[in-house]
């Protein structure tokens, strides 16, 4: 999804503008612009189609130097890809704006703004922005005045930045709906969608609350909230090492991302166990009390995310035998929901800022549950925020747009509150809560095994570089698990993937199965394993070739057209975290097969925060 990067130093900031947009890559995005102001030359812009790399390329060719500038990453929304509708746009020669997210009442604008005599260039939303914007200063020409005045007649969202060659000493911004932090420097101060994109130049930060306006200088801020009283906001100090938006020795994001697996849970899972219980606390002060009254969960989440709610359903109805429903929020959000007693709403999601998501909490608090709980990866998204409890998952920042270690942390994250409620329900028994307990510290453990099975994934990979199809089947919490799997398989190689329930194969899917459609299954030694199999020979009595993922113990042969893989054996609830790693394994050695961009897979975004 879009970015934004601005600096305003004593220093060139052209180059520090790119290596932000650089850092914010990993988001998706389809041009690339930048406007820098400078004495001698005013307002100017550059802008390219395509990566960010093209853009640094026609800054060498004709550079742009100054001490103020905003630049951009865009993913389309209103208007093609093209230089035209790239950001920054400007109003006149003097005012440049970047934004994210959606104006809706653009039309209205748009129109207003033509009568007015305002000529447009691009198809854009943004584009009204800037000129409304132009407009106000006619009248108020503080720029912060203006734009406080501007943004009372957009509708809609939006993180946006403005500079102008008229006030070339600060850089305007204001939050609603999409993420902004400030960076602050030595006598420089930054600004940026995501603080990743501002990691190589400071680790403090001050991030924008909703309806906060801010005014940046090279040495002062100042701030304003939704009712235009001066704010301070908290600074926040970044520990984390810069090394995180780095590769390192791998050769892509997804594939460092699914190594870190067994450090991430090992994370996850620190503070939060006892000698033989999940400490209910790691959910908030008031969790034990409010978990006391839960009678019901509502999931809601999208994409993978959704997926680590579904196995979580298996979960809790097993452990706590408190019911779940589970609902991808783009459904949830538009659907007149009839709300369970005493329920608990949960939220789950890497990036905390997912459209669907946020909304559908936000509907959710006035439509009667008892309180909502957000499993979440980053602490200061609007979705931690507005959720009344958090669970943080340790992932650390993820990179690849196909997500791999947020879903494994996000499983444990539900895990864990599976066992805390089936506690303070007394649902739970505690020799069984101790075992599963000891089960979790050895799986840091477990994933390392899977992931040595690198090498064995990298081979059969190659038996679907020229296939077009694929099924993936699982039973019980292993059918999400091959949702996940065919989920990933189609993000990043472009193949054709579903996943089935293995019984509902007869009832229609198999019609598909021949040759030139390999079937993958996950196989862990469990009661449903004896069933599993005779699934499987419904596919090899079609010629289709299996692929299986099965525990070493569960005696299941290799054979023509059958390619079993052993996995290490471990307690059946944790089988849905460890078999999701070869099927991460297998998607990711596809994709580099097929020659696919692994990390930025065309048409999708990293962090989705428009609808
Ligand atoms: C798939 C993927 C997406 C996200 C989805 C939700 O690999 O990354 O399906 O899971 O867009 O995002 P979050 O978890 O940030 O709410």
């Amino acid at each position: 999804m879009c970015g934004i990067v601005g600096a305003i130093a004593e220093r060139n900031v052209s180059a520090i503008l790119i290596e932000g947009l650089k850092r914010l890559e990993y988001r998706g995005y389809d041009s690339a612009g930048v406007a820098i102001y400078s004495q001698d030359g005013g307002l100017r812009r550059s802008r390219r189609i395509g990566k960010v790399a093209a853009l640094e390329q026609a800054l060498a060719e004709e550079p742009l130097a100054g001490r103020l500038g905003i630049a951009h990453t865009r993913w389309a929304t209103h208007g093609v890809p093209s230089e035209a509708n790239a950001h920054p746009h400007f109003s006149g020669s003097d005012l440049a704006v970047v934004h994210n997210g959606i104006i809706e009442n653009h039309e209205q604008l748009r129109e207003q703004l033509k009568a007015l005599g305002y000529v447009f260039s691009s198809e854009t939303d943004t584009e009204t922005i800037v000129h409304l914007l132009h407009h106000k200063l006619q009248g108020l020409p503080e720029l912060a005045d203006a734009l406080k005045a501007a943004v009372k007649e957009l509708h809609g969202a939006y993180g946006l930045a403005v500079i102008s060659a008229a006030q070339p000493d600060r850089i305007l911004a204001a939050r609603s709906g999409s993420p902004l932090v400030i960076g602050l420097g030595l006598g420089e101060n930054f600004l940026a969608s995501d603080p990743l994109a501002l990691r190589q130049v400071t680790d403090r930060f001050v991030y924008l609350e909703e309806g906060d306006i801010a005014e940046i200088r090279q040495a002062s801020l100042q701030i304003w909230d939704a009712e235009g009283r001066s704010v301070q906001r908290e600074t926040v100090q970044f520990h984390e090492g810069a090394e995180a938006a780095e590769k390192g020795e791998y050769r892509h994001f997804m594939l460092k991302e699914i190594h870190e697996q067994p450090k991430v849970v090992q994370r996850t899972l620190e503070g939060r166990l006892g000698s033989d219980h999940a400490l209910v606390q790691a959910f908030g002060p008031q969790a034990a009390e409010l978990f006391a009254r839960v009678r019901n969960v509502q999931i809601v989440a999208c994409g993978t995310s959704y997926h680590a709610g579904m196995v979580a359903r298996y979960w809790l109805e097993e452990l706590t035998g408190i019911p779940c429903q589970v609902e991808v929020a783009s459904e949830f959000r538009y659907r007149k929901v009839a709300v369970q007693p005493d329920s608990l709403f949960v939220t789950i999601s890497q990036s905390g800022e997912t459209a669907d998501t946020l909304a559908a909490l936000r509907n959710a608090k006035s439509a009667g549950y008892l309180a909502s709980l957000a499993i979440c990866n980053v602490g200061t998204s609007s979705l931690v925020r507005e959720s009344d409890l958090t669970l943080l998952t340790q992932a650390g920042p993820e990179i690849g747009v196909a997500s791999t270690k947020a879903f494994t942390t996000q499983l444990v994250g539900l895990l864990l509150l599976t066992l805390s409620l089936g506690r303070v329900r007394g649902t739970l028994a505690t020799d069984v809560e101790a075992k599963l307990v000891e089960a979790l510290r050895h799986l840091p453990g477990n994933l390392e095994e899977a992931l040595a099975m690198d090498k064995t994934v990298e081979r059969i990979s190659v038996l679907f570089a020229d296939k077009h199809h694929t099924l993936f089947l699982g039973r019980g919490a292993q059918y999400p698990v091959a949702m996940e799997g065919a989920l990933k398989l189609k993000e990043i190689s472009y193949i054709h993937a579903e996943a089935y329930p293995a019984g509902e194969l007869k009832h229609g899917p198999l019609a598909l199965v021949d040759s030139n459609m390999p079937v993958v299954t996950v196989a862990p030694n469990n009661e449903l394993l004896e069933k599993l199999k005779s699934n499987l020979q419904e596919v090899r009595a079609r010629g289709g070739e299996l692929i299986v993922f099965a525990d070493r113990t569960a005696a299941m042969d290799n054979g023509p057209g059958v390619h079993v893989v052993n996995m290490p054996p471990i307690h059946d609830l944790l089988a849905p975290i460890l078999y999701t790693i070869p099927l991460q394994l297998l998607s990711y050695h596809v994709a580099v097969l097929k020659g696919t961009d692994v990390d930025q897979p065309r048409n999708l975004a990293k962090s989705v925060t428009v609808e």
